[in-house]
């Protein structure tokens, strides 16, 4: 399918604040603008909305802020989130519903329910986590249009 805006468009950078938490959420409000001015249909829209949200927020608060490339392809919407933050230990407990490390302060602030990443998988077609101890994590999520 064409798509009317062009090419640059429908690929976007964004660059996620560590420490800025009240422009968290900014990076998943600015695309899925994007996607609604694109015709994309509003089921797909709500799941990248939603998967791309909860993956900000960990960048934020967990990952000490990174980076985010989004694009619309062909098939899907691919997005990747990269941070240099400490890395995920053990991604099986990760992924587990409830399962949070968040601290009192994150907490205070609404996150730490621990369903951040059940609910990236829940809403989306793929997604990998690539992480190491240390030097940080990449999240690659996909939804199929
Ligand atoms: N980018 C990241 N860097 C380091 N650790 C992470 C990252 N993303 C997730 N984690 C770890 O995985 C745990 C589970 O993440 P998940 O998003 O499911 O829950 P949460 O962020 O703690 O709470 P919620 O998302 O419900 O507000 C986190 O508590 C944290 O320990
Ligand atoms: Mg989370």
């Amino acid at each position: 399918m064409k798509r009317d805006l062009g090419e640059e468009a429908v690929r976007k950078h964004y660059n996620i604040s560590g420490t800025d938490f009240s422009v968290a959420g900014e990076a998943s409000s600015d695309f899925k603008t994007l996607l609604k001015k694109l015709g994309i249909k509003p089921d797909i829209v709500r799941k990248v909305a939603i998967a791309m949200y909860e993956a900000e927020i960990n960048t934020v608060v967990h990952g000490r802020g990174g980076e985010c490339d989004a694009e619309v392809l062909d098939n899907c919407v691919k997005i990747v989130f990269t941070d240099h933050g400490p890395g995920i230990a053990n991604v099986e407990l990760a992924m587990q519903e409830g399962y949070s490390t968040a601290s009192e302060t994150i907490r205070e602030l609404g996150f730490g329910a621990g369903m951040g990443l059940p609910n990236i998988k829940k809403y989306t077609d793929s997604m990998k986590i690539d992480t190491e101890v240390g030097k940080g994590t990449t999240v690659t999520l996909t939804v199929n249009l």
